[in-house]
């Protein structure tokens, strides 16, 4: 019987992780030492910031950030991240942690740099939600994207395998 639960439990655990290949990018980490160099060198990022990461994970660039003295937001689909992460900076304050679908959230008014490790599939999609959400503060706001070049745009620089742009506000 205890052999039924636990198949039960794995098969909804894999189910979990496997269903956001649906929806974005499944989850992979990046890596801590790649986050320090690029937040220096990529992105200086300071206390004045707020870095809403699309798909948190298990929360490693929230922690990051908030390592530099920046406030962070993750929205993450995956009840199990968002759980372990929650758990992870319960006593930190300036971790937040939302579970949502990144493509039917606003972002906050103070975002100032958004992070994405998603999937080249998604990247066109992405772009128009940042450029949405630009719009609506009417101000731009910066992209980190890992991995993933954004078509059309022309990244303001390159460290490793990471692109920041600027995104300016535009309508639909
Ligand atoms: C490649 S991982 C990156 C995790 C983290 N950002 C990092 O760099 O360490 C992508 C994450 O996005 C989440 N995800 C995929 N599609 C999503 C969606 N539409 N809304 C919210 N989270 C999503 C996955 O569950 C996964 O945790």
């Amino acid at each position: 019987m205890p052999w039924e639960i636990l198949k039960w439990i794995g098969l909804i655990v894999i189910m979990l992780f496997a269903g956001t290949a649906f929806t974005g990018a499944p989850f992979v980490p990046s890596r801590r030492k790649e986050l320090e160099i690029i937040f220096k060198k990529l992105y200086k990022l300071s206390k004045n910031d707020l870095l809403v990461d699309l798909g948190s994970g298990d929360g490693k660039v929230l922690k990051a950030a908030s390592d530099f003295g920046a406030r962070a937001l993750g929205i993450e689909l995956n009840p199990i991240l968002v759980l372990f992460s929650k758990l992870r900076f319960i006593s930190n304050p300036r971790i937040k942690i939302k579970m949502n679908d990144f493509f039917r959230s606003n972002l906050p008014a103070e975002t100032t740099a958004v992070y994405v490790f998603g999937d080249g599939r998604d990247m066109k999609r992405i772009i128009a939600k940042v450029e949405e959400q630009a719009q609506k503060l009417k101000r731009p706001l910066f992209l980190i994207s890992h991995a993933f070049e954004v078509p059309g745009y022309k990244p303001e620089k390159t460290c490793r395998a990471y692109f920041l742009y600027k995104i300016e506000p535009k309508s639909k």
